[in-house]
């Protein structure tokens, strides 16, 4: 089905596109080119030392800005699938720098539509974040910008074979400026800095990150808005967990900190669907039937009520399960604490979670879907690109 596509991933040499490439490699050794687009010469070299060129000849280095919309069309030359990672993404970073955080997460991402269109890509899908729902900081708004940006997209593409989604989560386990590893640093002057003792927040890991974005590549009729069913954690369990028997200072709520982060507001419901182990909050405008959508993915649409945050999520880690997610995520045992006894990742997740196995059924369907008879949208793209030159995902190939 990837057979010798064309994949660029923005922000390739961040933490969620290292582990993509190497999962796209590790998964689908037929693709044809893997392209990683970001700025800085370092990263890209020194990822390039992970990947010898004799070994991976279809990884290319494409030095580049997302402001740079020329750049961008160039890279995306005889590019079939988007993946849109690049941002800033630092909370305070972004308050403090607003014009920078406007062109890189809101132009950069016209930019990355402008160049899908003009190069005939046939699959874009871009990160999103919590913070993007009812936004209190930059960050979280340009996001929000940038996701109606995608999901808008899907109005202007004409008769091109063009879609596009967004899949938005929750903090990232262990990722940098976290509070795991804020805390796993704190624990060694004993006291730990607690923001407010009610905060909550969701958790996911790199790896599910990851399988959600493989999996809405495959999935996507143009213009969802993927959200994983995901654990939450509260900040105090989390401090339990990582820094035991060490003393709390209550510090009080940041500029731009939420207590709780929600995923899907109340305003959204109306168009929320549930499935087995996600939402897809679907386009205000109605660019295909959602009926026909949820019949097919077996969803149902979500009450009137319901929204998805953090401190109402049914879905709780314990401070055992967390302890044992960083040993097993980031490698760290807590000292002073005896390990539990879970061996693999499998023990620290819910059975709601996204899965490998999960995927490979999605990817069994859509390719036994290959007339794509479900979708009038795809039915149309697969006949108009079907040609031995450029195979839209999803065909079979
Ligand atoms: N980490 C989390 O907890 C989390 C949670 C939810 C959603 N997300 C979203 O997931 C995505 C990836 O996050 P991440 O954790 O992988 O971030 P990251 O580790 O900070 O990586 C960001 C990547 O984007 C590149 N980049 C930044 N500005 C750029 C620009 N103007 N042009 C081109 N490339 C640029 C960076 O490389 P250069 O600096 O070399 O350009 C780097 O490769 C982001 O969209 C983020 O909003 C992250």
């Amino acid at each position: 089905m990837l057979k010798d596509k064309g994949i660029l991933v923005t922000g390739g040499t961040g933490s969620f596109g290292k582990r993509f490439v190497q999962t796209m490699l590790d998964s689908h050794p037929e693709i044809g080119r893997i392209v990683i687009y970001s700025r800085d010469e370092l990263k890209q070299f020194q990822m390039r030392q992970s990947y010898p060129e004799h070994e991976y000849p279809q990884l290319r280095f494409f030095i580049g800005d997302v402001r740079d919309g020329a750049r961008l069309s160039r890279a995306m030359e005889g590019i079939d699938i988007v993946i849109h990672a690049a941002a800033l993404k630092q909370v305070p970073a972004c308050e403090y720098n607003p014009f920078e955080a406007i062109k890189t997460n809101i132009m950069g991402a016209q930019n990355v539509i402008e160049a899908a269109i003009d190069n005939n890509v046939t699959r874009v899908v871009a990160l999103s974040t919590d913070k993007a729902a009812a936004p209190i900081n930059l960050y979280g708004a340009t996001k929000l910008c940038s996701d109606k940006l995608f999901v808008a997209a899907n109005n202007f593409v004409g008769q091109r074979a063009l879609r596009f989604s967004v899949v938005r989560y929750g903090n990232v386990m262990g990722s940098r400026g976290s509070v795991i590893p804020f805390f796993l640093d704190k624990r060694h002057e004993h006291v730990i800095p607690i923001t407010d003792t009610r905060m909550t927040r969701f958790n996911i890991t790199l790896d599910e990150g990851v399988q959600l974005v493989q999996r809405a590549l495959f999935d996507m009729w143009g213009g969802e808005i993927f959200v994983p069913k995901i654990p939450s954690y509260r900040i105090t369990d989390v401090a339990e967990a990582v820094a035991p028997g060490c003393r709390w200072e209550i510090v009080g709520i940041r500029p731009g900190e939420k207590l709780h982060e929600e995923m899907i507001t109340a305003t959204d419901a109306i168009r929320t669907f549930e499935f087995d182990d996600h939402y897809v909050i679907a386009p205000s405008v109605d660019i295909w039937d959602a009926d026909q959508y949820l019949r097919e993915r077996n969803g149902q649409r979500c009450a009137d009520n319901f929204h998805y945050s953090s401190d109402t999520n049914t879905d709780w880690m314990t401070v055992d399960q967390i302890r044992q997610a960083v040993r097993i995520q980031l490698g760290i045992t807590i000292e002073g604490v005896t390990p539990t006894t879970a061996t693999d990742e499998t023990e620290t997740r819910s059975p709601r979670r996204l899965t490998i196995e999960a995927i490979r059924g999605d990817l069994t369907r859509v390719n036994g879907e290959k007339n794509s008879h479900h979708d009038p949208r795809g039915r149309q793209l697969l006949s108009s690109i079907n040609t031995p030159e450029r195979q839209v995902v999803g065909n079979g190939a």
